[in-house]
Order: structure tokens, then sequence, then C-alpha cells
């Protein structure tokens, strides 16, 4: 039996407000996130992945026989409710803190069940008494279609059976999800929770590896005990009596091992990281240490500046130092920074650490380098960055110890530079460094450019010992796990004592690798955090003149303790669903083999983050540490590089063009696999992600910008790549995770992070049609898709790139769309045409404006609520039929000296009320609306609603009109204004109907 076309939600609409709020919540949640386990760039946001999952497989209730009427039309008020009900659902469901809700995990997985179920019986797969399950699978149930017991199709279908017997259905019924482009696993891990097998792979060892801890290996542990000898030392009824949820037991053996092995590494390394005893002597100038004398106390970091030879000749060849910022501490009340003392006789400098705001004359905020160049200290002579980079390549910089920052009794003391602290620094010998090189050229790379030229340059000699000594650890606790594990009594069957050893030793590896990035000449020190940064703050390797060398045994960003604690956080919150999961390393080329998957995947974008060059600076540290344990992942060197689908010329003896013909070429091809492999119920949705905008400020080296920028068309390039791979895109869903008030230019595509593309094979015989046919296709459909999308009350600011999806699947349903002169439409003319369709039926919704505020909108859309011309005003107002004498009755308008101005709602009459208004217009009800919301709240704005009866909803309609002029005319202040309105009008009309309710009873008490 043929397949019937079932549109799926994502098809049709979309909770996006809800989902993009959640998106943006998510990047500041940092404890138990699966991100935090260890650094991967660009990752997508949970929330936006569990969505698009959980809407790619549920059914549109238009698409779902469910809601259809006896004659088999759509019976549009069910359907309406139902997807109101999937969009509650949703908007409970990518929320954060119910990632481990059940009530909303499980309702979430029983509608994907449903749908799977649904569509089984309805292709005849299933009867509706078949029994899924037991013995007597397959059969029917003696009790017909509810037995009561939950195990037939039917039960599924009405969403009466258990969760288990849910989660047993999708393991075994549900389509499996395939991310080829895998990443840091956001992807699968939450295919996993919604009860779907994922299946990941990436052609990079890293993100293989962080997506196996994430969704491969949890799942094979669950709900078993740990074996640490802590645990096993417990009695035998406090072991009978707990319960190891999911991968609870597993984390409790990373929470042990992990401090056995940041111990371990304490006794064998400490002595590098010796403590400050206060003397008497520190604390003239400083009456902040008096409190400290006599106390030995943990230094959290070492704060050193990068010095090189000067130039200038009266110096004879004195090193000075290269500081960005002399700022210790910026917090109020806790400030402190470092004072540079030169000696001219000696060209020397010292430095002092001074508490307290800064004396008159010294701003500490000025270092000596800056974007352009570099200072002198000793002479204030300019030394260029050639100079600092002939140096750099010569091997002759250097390093000065500035501040030491040590742990004092209500935060950070800052401490002066000691010369013990010198000493000992240069006994730290490391062994058996990886002896790797860094790229000649990368994406982002700086380093090079001042003598760098292998990873353990970017590492001081103290952190090379720690990062060695951390790795070799690794083994060490994998050979302590195994004999525990043994000692425990797991069984040899299954995953023995082997693989959890193994596994054991994954995630103490990832920790120490984790902690490489705190561990680096890179990590800066934050003056307003009282702590470190780690490298990566941006997806560079560039030059970092000031750096902070952390104690990995204190608590201050990159201590041991805090690493390990980190990860047993995020394995508590894994689904660890016992699904099977597979990450595996594979390129997009050659799919892992999995049978008619749903696909969904992010893939990488021409130049946008090096990948591969990036990951080896953890690569190197993994491998040293667990090349043992999983030898398939670490068999090279280095990273692979030749199949990275990647635009750099670098990789194509500086060619360009091949560059881009290598990325698209293998882009398209990937695309082209994904079709053929892929299962044809279901959409494949794919993530274009936007280059981020990248912030400046923090960079010192002015050189320091990404090469190839393709930005501007990489968008048309990604959705013509899937039409020649014979797709069709049928919707284009923006996703943010920056709040609407951060945008910093207007434009929908301004706004969104990524957008997700929904697309549907193209049937290989596709019809072709011309631009005429084409464009009386788009005017027919695109009303009907808008309509729906804002019934859907999707925000004013994602309405163009939402509607861009409909108008797509119109342009991708041909197999081409011929011009005149015989040649095929561009992606590039089909988007213009899409948005010039798009203002027409966005102009035609003007017919329901009264004739005064369509005269508002065209005049607005000149001149705004700035003053214009008379005669242009009362030209304007006979086309409009309307007359000014009546705009000013209306009291929307201010006429007068040959001038008209158009009221703005600050302008407007505070006491109006519409009751009493002789001639009320839409402009006017709208500004109202608009400025009670923001100066008095949405219980206001809700009670004007109710007196504004039906002219209110068409207030909704022009907020989305104005809303696109504003944003064509880059006036973003006011766009923000009615997107506001927007998407308040669900709380309002909420708001306004229980104050109707309310109404009655008021009256009633009155008598
Ligand atoms: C945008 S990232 C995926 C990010 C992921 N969705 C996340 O949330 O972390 C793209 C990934 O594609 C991988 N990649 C690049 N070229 C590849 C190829 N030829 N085959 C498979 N993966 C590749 C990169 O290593 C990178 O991890």
């Amino acid at each position: 039996m043929t397949l019937p076309y079932r549109k799926k939600l994502i098809e049709v609409a979309l909770p996006l407000k809800a989902i993009n709020e959640a998106s943006a919540r998510e990047k500041s949640i940092r404890h138990g996130h699966p991100s935090t386990l260890h650094l991967w760039w660009a990752r997508r946001p949970l929330a936006a992945c569990r969505a698009v999952l959980f809407s790619s497989l549920v059914d549109d209730p238009d698409s779902d026989p469910a809601y259809r009427k006896s004659d088999g039309s759509v019976d549009e008020d069910r359907a309406g409710i139902k997807r109101a009900e999937l969009f509650n659902l949703i908007e409970e469901l990518v929320q954060w803190d119910n990632s481990n809700n059940p009530r909303v995990i499980n309702a979430a997985r029983a509608e994907i069940a449903r749908c799977v179920a649904s569509q089984k019986i309805e292709l005849g797969e299933f009867q509706k008494d078949t029994i899924i399950f037991g013995h007597d699978k397959g059969q029917a149930h003696p009790n017909g279609p509810v037995s009561g017991e939950g195990v037939t199709a039917w039960e599924v279908l009405l969403m009466k059976a258990r969760p288990q017997v849910v989660n047993a259905f999708l393991a075994e019924y549900a389509p499996p999800v395939l991310d080829p482009f895998c990443g840091g696993g956001s992807i699968p891990l939450e295919a996993q929770r919604l009860g779907l097998r994922p299946y990941a792979s990436d052609l990079n060892p890293v993100p293989v590896l962080i997506t196996k801890a994430l969704i491969e290996i949890p799942p094979k542990f669950a709900g078993r005990p740990p074996v640490n000898p802590e645990w096993q030392s417990k009695s035998e009824a406090e072991k009978a009596a707990t319960v190891w949820q999911g991968a609870h037991g597993l984390a409790e053996d990373v929470r042990y091992y992990g401090q056995w092995m940041r111990d371990e590494a304490e006794k064998r390394i400490g002595h590098l990281y010796p403590k400050v005893k206060i003397s008497d002597e520190m604390t003239k100038d400083r009456p902040d240490l008096k409190e400290y004398v006599g106390q030995d106390l943990t230094v959290i970091a070492w704060l050193w500046a990068r010095t090189v030879a000067s130039p200038n000749p009266a110096c004879r060849g004195a090193h000075v130092p290269l500081v960005r910022s002399f700022w210790l501490s910026t917090k109020k009340g806790k400030e402190a920074y470092v004072r540079p003392i030169l000696n001219r006789s000696t060209n020397t400098c010292r430095f002092e650490v001074r508490a307290g705001p800064p004396t008159a004359g010294f701003d500490p905020k000025k270092g000596t380098v800056a974007r352009t160049g570099a200072t002198c200290l000793l002479t204030g002579s300019p030394v260029s960055f050639d100079h600092i980079r002939t140096e750099g390549k010569a091997g002759r910089l250097g390093a000065q110890l500035m501040a030491v920052v040590a742990e004092g009794n209500r935060g950070r003391v800052y401490l002066p530079p000691r010369a013990e602290d010198e000493i000992i620094t240069a006994q730290a010998k490391p062994h058996n460094v990886p002896d790797t090189s860094l790229p000649e050229q990368a994406l982002g790379f700086r380093v090079q450019l001042y003598g760098m030229t292998k990873h353990r340059d970017l590492f001081t000699s103290r952190q090379l010992v720690a990062l060695t000594a951390f790795s070799d650890l690794v083994g060490e606790t994998r050979c302590r796990a195994l004999d525990d594990a043994a000692k425990a009594g797991v069984p040899n069957e299954g995953p023995g004592p082997i693989p959890y050893a193994d596994s054991i030793a994954t995630y103490i590896g990832l920790c120490a690798s984790k902690a490489s990035a705190f561990h680096c000449s890179l990590g800066r020190w934050r003056p307003n955090e009282g702590k470190s940064a780690p490298a990566f703050g941006r997806q560079t390797v560039s030059m970092v003149w000031d750096y902070a060398e952390v104690n990995p045994f204190a608590g201050a960003g990159g201590d041991l303790s805090g690493i390990v604690d980190g990860t047993v956080r995020t394995l508590l919150g894994l689904p660890a669903q016992p699904l099977g999961a597979c990450s595996q390393l594979d390129s997009a080329a050659s799919l892992p083999e999995v049978l008619l998957p749903v696909v969904s995947t992010d893939p990488p974008y021409y130049d946008n983050i090096g990948y591969a060059d990036l990951s080896d600076f953890f690569y190197i540290w993994l491998r040293r540490a667990l090349a043992g344990v999983h030898p398939q992942l670490f068999a090279t060197l280095l990273t692979p590089k030749a199949q990275e689908l990647i635009a750099i010329p670098s990789r194509h003896n500086g060619n360009k063009e091949r560059a881009r013909e290598f990325f698209e070429g293998g882009l398209a091809q990937a695309f082209a696999h994904v079709r053929d492999v892929q299962n044809p119920n279901y959409p494949l949705t794919v993530y274009y992600a936007f280059k981020q905008a990248e912030e400046d400020e923090d960079d010192e080296d002015e050189s320091s910008v990404a090469t190839t920028s393709v930005a501007s068309t990489g968008w048309e390039t990604m959705l013509a790549s899937l039409c020649h791979s014979g797709f069709s895109v049928t919707g284009t869903w923006p996703v943010r995770t920056e709040g609407v008030s951060r945008m910093r230019s207007m434009g929908s595509n301004a706004l969104a992070s990524s957008i997700v593309l929904v697309t549907r094979a193209r049937a290989h015989d596709a019809p072709l049609a011309t631009r005429k046919q084409f464009m009386t296709a788009l005017r027919r459909e695109l009303p009907e898709a808008l309509k729906n999308l804002q019934h859907g009350n999707i925000a004013p600011v994602d309405l163009a790139q939402a509607a861009i999806g409909p108008g797509m699947a119109v342009f991708t349903r041909y197999s081409k769309v011929v011009e005149s002169d015989g040649k095929s439409m561009t992606v590039r003319t089909a988007l213009g045409i899409i948005n010039q369709v798009l203002d027409e039926v966005l102009s035609e919704q003007e017919g329901d404006f009264d004739p005064d505020t369509r005269w508002a909108l065209a005049w607005f859309e000149q001149y705004g609520t700035s003053e214009g011309p008379y005669g242009v005003a009362e030209t304007l107002s006979k086309a409009k039929n309307t007359a000014i004498k009546g705009l000013e009755e209306a009291g929307i308008v201010e006429a007068g000296k040959g001038k008209v101005q158009l009221l703005g709602r600050t302008d407007l009459h505070a006491d109006w009320n519409p009751a009493t208004d002789k001639r009320i217009t839409v402009w006017e009800t709208t500004q109202h609306l608009i400025r009670t919301l923001e100066t008095k709240g949405e219980a206001e704005a809700a009670a004007l609603l109710n007196k504004l009866g039906g002219i209110g909803e068409i207030a909704r309609e022009l907020a989305y009109r104005l809303y696109s002029i504003c944003e064509r005319k880059k006036w973003a202040d006011e766009a923000l204004a009615y997107n506001g309105l927007v998407i308040s009008w669900p709380e309002l009309s909420k708001l306004a109907l229980s104050q109707r309710n309310r109404q009655p009873t008021i009256q009633q008490d009155l008598f």
C-alpha cells in the first residue's frame, strides 16, 4: 500500500515564541546542562532540538484521520483544538525544568506513539486489536481493541497505554533518528529523551566521543548500582533499599573515581601550586591583608603578562610587559589593580598590587597593548605587532608575573608577585608531551604569527606537567574501576567489567580534556567576576597577552573537583533510555546503516567554524588518555581533516573557488545520500546557522578576522543545495537564542541565530512551471498560509522568515521554474518574488481597516510621526477616501501652518474612551493598546481590549502590518512595540476573558 502523505505539525505551525524564549533562556543554564560535559562549538539549544523533533513526528491535526468528519473533510474546529493542545504541550516540553519531568515527557512520547500507531493502522500494518507485545504479538486480542492491559495498537492510538508500554512501543515501532553531523550531540540526545532510538555520526572523534558519553554509554548501565569501594562498604540493607535510576549509579562512580584522580594528581604535582604565607611586611600599604597575617592562603591563580624586548634602543633590549588591562577586580567596593613601577636606571618594571579604587592619574583600563599595536612602558615609544611577531618567531617572548590571586575569607585576595613563584614555575619539567604541530594556516588561528607552532606552545610548563599528569591518571583510574567492578561482581556477559571501566575512564578522560581549556595560556582573568575564563570564548586561537594560570586544586574555574562535579550533574540529568543508541565516526558521505531513519541535522557551514583544527586542542589530550579505550577513534595523530566539509582555501592550495566547490559539492552529496535512506513518511529537518557577529572589543590583534565570509549568500546557497539534491522545502522557522530586544539591526535574518528548514523529498516526476504559474500559485496559497501563521500568533519579527517556508514550498514543488529565456529561476529570484507576494498579501489585509487607518498607514510609511506637507496629506486622503478634517476629528492628526503630523501613541489623548469616541480608528486603538500595555501592564490593556469589542482583533492585524513597515525602515524601537503587542496577545485575550467572566458576579454583588 502506498504511504499516504501526512503533514507533520512542523510543516504547518509551531509555537515559535515559546521555543525561542526557552532557547534563549537555556544559554544561561550551566549546572547540569549537557553542553557543560565538554566544549563543542556552536551547539544548538536543546529546547529547539526537542521541539523540532517532536513536531516532525506528530501529525498536524489537519492530516490526521482522527480529525476528519464522516465525509472525509477536515473537522476544522476539532483540528484547531488539537493543534492548540499540541502547542501547549510543546510550550511545556521546551522548558529546561521539564527536561526530566515524567508527566511532560511521557505526554510527548504518548503523542508520538499515537501518531505512529495511527499511521500503521491506516496502512493496514496493524489491526486495531493487534497485540503488539508479548508472545501473542501479532495476534488479535480476545477482548478486542481495548484489552484493558494496554497492549493493542488501538490503546496506543487512544493514548491509554501505560508509559512503559509507550516506551517499548516507540523502541520497536517508531522510526530511529539519524544525525550525520552530530557535533556535541544535541539532536540525538533530544531524540533519546523523546523515546526514539538515536544514531549519531560525525567525522571528528571529539564530538563522537562527547555524543557517546551523552547517549550511548548511560543506557548501557542504566539502573545499575555503583561499584566503588565506598558504596560496596555500605550495609547490605542499605544497598538493597537503594534504587539506582537511569545513569545515577554510573554518575556516583564518576564522582568517586573523579575525586580519586583529583586527589592523586594533587599528591603528585600539588607542590607546584604552593600557598602564600601573609607576612607583616606584606601589610604595609595593604591594611586589607592584616587579618591574614601568619596564614597560608591557597592560590587560585597566577596572573602573567607576556613580555617583549623594547624596540627603543634607549632600553638596551630590556623586556617590557604586554598588558591589556591592569584591573584585577572591578567589583564595587572590592577594587584591586596592578600598578607598574618603573626603574629607568635599570630599565626594569616591577608590579605592585593595590586594593581600592585607583589613584588619580592612573587608569588600570589602559594597558600597554591596543588593537593597533603596543607601547613600551619604559619609554612610551610604539611597539609594532610586526616587531612582536619577529621576536616571537625567534623564540624571544618572555613572561612576567603581575599578581597572585588567593582565596580569602570573603572572596579573592590580590597579592604582589613573589620571586618564589617564578622559581617554582621554572621547576616544572613536563615529560612526554604531545609533539603535534598547529596548522600553518587555519580559521581563527593567529598564534602562529608569534612563533607558536606546536600545540604544546599554548601551555606553560606547569600546565603541561598538570595536563600530562591528568591524562596519565585516566588510565590508572580505569584500572582501579576495573578491579572494583570485578570485585563488585559485575557479570562478564553483557556490558561487563571491562566496558564499565572503559566508560568510567571515558568520563574522567573528558574531564581531563575539558580542564585543558582552563589550563592553557589562552585563558584570561575576568576582573568583573574574580575568576579566569577558559580558552575559546570565541571560536579562535588568538594571542592572549596577559593570561591566568589557575590552580587545578582550588575553586575558581578549572579546578578538577568542579569539573568532575559538573560531569556528575550532567549524567544525573541524562535520559539514559535503554533503547540502543549509537555514536560513530563516519563521514556524512557514508551514513551509518540505519533502516528508514528520520533525519534531523545541523551541518557545518562554509567557513563558519574550523571544527577540526580547533578540536585538535582537545584531541591531543583525549588521545593520550583514551587511545587504549577507544582505539578506533584515536587512530590518527590529529583529527581527520581531508573530508571535513569546510570552505577554507588553505586546504586547496589557497584556491577560494575550489574551497567553495568542495564544500558545496560535499554538502549536496550528503543531502542526496540522506534523500536515498530517509524515511519518506517524515520530513528532513536541517538547521542553517548564521555566522555569529564577532565581538571585536576583546580582540587584541587587529588582524584576527575570519577570512572568506559568505554570510549574505549562505542562506540562498543552503536552499539551493537542498533543492538540487531533490528536496522541496516546506518550512523555514527562525530559531533565536538572542532576546528580540538585543537585536543589532532589523531584518528577520539578522535576528535569528539559525533557521530550521523543513524539507520533503520531491517526486522524481515533479512538473515544470513558468514564472507566471509560480506566481499564480503563490498568490493563491500564501494568504491561507499567512493566516495560519498569524492564527498561531507568530511574532511579527518571525513572520517574514516563516512565510518563506510556504513560499519555498510552492517554488520547490516544481522540478524547475522556467524563466522566459528558458533558464531556470534561481533561488535568489524566487526569494525576491516570495517577499513581493508576501507584501501584497499583507497589503490586502488592509481591506479590514477603516479609511482613516489606511491613510495613517500610508502616511506613517512615508513620514512616521514627523510633520509632512499638507498638500501631500490632502492628496493621500483623497486616495484613501477620507479627509484631513475627518482625520483631525478622529483625533489622530494635527494640521496647521501647511503641515500635517500623524499622532503617535504618546501624543494621543491619555483619557481616551472608545465608548464615547464618535470616529474610532484601528490606528488609535492599536496605539492606545500599546501605550496601556507599556505603561499600565497587561491587566489594564486587557480591560481596554474588552471595551474595544471586535475592533481589538483588527488592531493585532495592524500591528503585523506596522511591524513590517518599521522593519523595512529599520525603526527598531517602534518595531519592538508592535512585536510586543502581538506576542502579548494570547495573555491579553485570556485576561480579557476572565475579566468578562467576573463582570456579572461583581454586578450581582452590587445588588
Ligand atoms: C554545526 S556542527 C553540529 C553541531 C551540533 N548540532 C551540536 O548541537 O553540537 C557540524 C558538525 O559537522 C561535522 N562535520 C564536518 N564535516 C563533516 C563530514 N564530512 N562528515 C560528517 N561530519 C562532518 C563537524 O565536525 C561538526 O561537528
